[in-house]
């Protein structure tokens, strides 16, 4: 999907990213909208419609894959920095865990534009309580 965003956010974010500062728009209402269309189609069908992650997302699958796990702050996700995150999404888990890593984790290089996944991040973890936003900021540089 490709989602026409102003410049000014463009800017803001290639900003951002040169001082490697923390990169997500929690509070830009904007953002979160768009990021909440984004994660609806691209993220909800394994991480479900309410952040909630599938079941027994900890243990293994019989082929040796993790289910997808939630991303609201039952799961590891805000444990990562914002920069982390964003690698992983766009980059895919195997780019931490190592080319042999089976996952169902898709990278969305190809299919998300920097700014789309800077907005569905920022969507998630709009969705943190304060305090655990607070932490994984912090956590983040900022
Ligand atoms: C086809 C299923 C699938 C889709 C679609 C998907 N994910 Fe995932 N995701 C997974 C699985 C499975 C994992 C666990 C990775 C592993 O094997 O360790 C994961 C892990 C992650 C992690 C790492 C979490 C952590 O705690 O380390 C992030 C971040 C993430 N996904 C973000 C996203 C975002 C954002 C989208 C949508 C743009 C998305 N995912 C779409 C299946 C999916």
């Amino acid at each position: 999907m490709k989602l026409a965003l102003p410049l000014i956010v463009l800017l803001m974010t290639a900003a951002n990213f040169a001082r490697a500062e923390t990169i997500l728009l929690p509070d830009d209402p904007t953002f979160v909208k768009l990021g909440k269309v984004i994660y609806d189609s691209e993220c909800a069908a394994c991480h479900g419609p309410n952040l909630e992650g599938q079941p027994n997302w900890n243990v293994r699958n019989a082929d040796g894959k993790l289910p997808a796990p939630p991303q609201d702050e039952t799961g590891h996700t805000w444990h990562h920095s914002e920069t982390q995150i964003f690698e992983m999404t766009k980059y895919g888990i195997q780019k931490f865990a190592g080319p042999d890593y089976k996952t169902d984790m898709p990278a969305f290089e190809k299919k998300l534009t920097d700014a789309e996944i800077i907005a569905v991040l920022s969507y998630i973890k709009s969705r943190w309580p304060s305090e655990v936003r607070a932490r994984n900021t912090k956590m983040s540089g900022g």
